[in-house]
């Protein structure tokens, strides 16, 4: 069901430093920051040959990073995104597995204008997985 790797976001502390650490000392080519304000974060995008980076900052009062940022001060690797072909097919095998499907498990549009969907982190590992329709 899942097909490629889309992304891998980082929540980070200092989205400049790390936007900058990236470009000169990794060499990436890493776009300007922008603001999501649906999702609470500012993001930016580091695109590499086979998938993206996006590093992620708090944005707004009640951002989902802010937390995440509290219990990891140095920034850490938040979730990774996986693509599927038929978002509300995937969702509903997920259920039928007993998969904890976050947010009332419906899509809604995600970073990249495509329904997206997250996964309880419990269920998979300790890592919290998004699924984008592709
Ligand atoms: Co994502």
């Amino acid at each position: 069901m899942i097909g490629r790797l889309n992304h891998v976001a980082i929540a980070v502390p200092d989205l400049r430093a790390a936007s900058a650490q990236y470009a000169n000392t990794l060499g990436a080519t890493v776009g300007a920051p922008q603001d999501e304000p649906d999702h609470g974060v500012t993001v930016v995008f580091i695109d590499l040959p086979n998938t993206k980076i996006e590093l992620l900052s708090p944005l707004g009062a009640d951002s989902p990073i802010a937390a995440f940022l509290e219990k990891n001060p140095a920034g850490g690797i938040h979730h990774i995104c996986y693509e599927v072909q038929d978002i509300q097919a995937a969702r509903d095998r997920l259920l039928a597995e007993g998969a904890r499907v976050l947010g009332g498990a419906e899509p809604r549009i995600g970073a990249h204008g495509k329904p997206v969907l997250f996964l309880h982190p419990k269920d998979f590992n300790g890592t919290l997985l998004e699924l984008e329709e592709i």
